[in-house]
């Protein structure tokens, strides 16, 4: 039996008749980042993580068209305390999981730490690959006014990007903690900053609700708030608070199924179906 040629790009231009094969769902056929930005005041909109294709696309089917592959990939999923550790590899292979699971849906990929944070080059070098190599339609990156120059960088190549401020947890951990962020000044001056540089939105992660609601109010991009009450634009949460995956999830996470429990129970049962041989009947 003859086999097909391998699709390398020269034997697809030159010697290959099949109809060229975009790759699924190409990045514009999706929500655009401009869409998003269109929704501020007008359309609250839902945001949820997702790392993998088959919960990416049950976020999909269930209606929410922004999702973010965030770098707390590192603790939910891959066993880390942090989100510290996570690398560009692993953003790229989680980024493009999401992305073959859906086909409309706006996918927000993460930069991780150390992938931004040393020069305004390498912070575009690393968000063009997010792009090209996970197939991201915008990228997120903590950090207010110190990371104003990185956003400009990457926003001027063209590629959309999602501002972080509030607790920003790949620094949490080496200094500033976990405690709601109060410093209203600050924090009024980073969310300027991100705006100015060319950001289309911003995450406020557990930042307290009266400065959150200002600070939605002065910008024109929307804010998506986490642990940072209902004054957004928008909200996003963790996949696996939602699903109650875990025993503990951070209080301001809503629990909206016990999934962590019923993988436990149905895996019993099996276990259990097996060594009494109720499985296979
Ligand atoms: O990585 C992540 O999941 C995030 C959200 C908490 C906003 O950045």
């Amino acid at each position: 039996m003859q086999r097909m040629p391998p699709r390398t790009e020269s034997a697809n231009a030159v010697n290959d008749k099949r109809p060229y094969e975009p790759a699924k769902a190409p990045v514009f056929r999706r929500l655009t980042a401009g869409a998003i930005k269109r929704r501020k005041a007008k359309q609250i909109f839902p945001v949820v993580t997702a790392y993998d294709a088959p919960f990416a696309r049950f976020a999909e089917e269930a209606g929410i068209d922004v999702i973010l592959v965030g770098d707390s990939v590192g603790n939910v999923v891959l066993g880390y305390d942090e989100t510290t550790p996570v690398t560009m590899e692993q953003m790229i292979h989680h980024a493009q999981a999401v992305v073959r699971g859906t086909t409309r849906s706006h996918i927000i990929v993460d930069m991780p730490f150390g992938s931004y944070q040393v020069s305004d080059q390498e912070a575009l070098r690393n968000a063009v690959r997010l792009v090209k190599e996970g197939g991201a339609c915008s990228v997120k990156l903590e950090g207010g006014v110190h990371e104003a120059d990185r956003i400009r960088a990457v926003a001027r190549a063209g590629i959309p990007v999602v501002g972080h401020i509030g607790i920003t947890p790949q620094t949490a951990g080496l200094g500033p903690g976990y405690k709601m962020r109060t410093h209203r000044d600050r924090l009024v001056s980073d969310a300027q900053a991100i705006e100015a540089a060319g950001a289309y939105a911003i995450v406020l992660e557990v930042v307290d609700a009266e400065i959150t609601r200002e600070i939605t109010g002065m910008l024109e991009i929307p804010t998506i708030g986490i642990g940072s009450g209902p004054h957004c634009d928008s909200q996003v949460l963790v996949l696996h608070d939602i699903l109650g995956i875990y025993a503990h999830s951070p209080s301001f996470a809503k629990r909206y199924a016990e999934l962590g429990r019923e993988t436990t129970k149905a895996l019993r049962t099996y276990a259990e179906d097996v060594r009494t041989k109720r499985f296979p009947e």
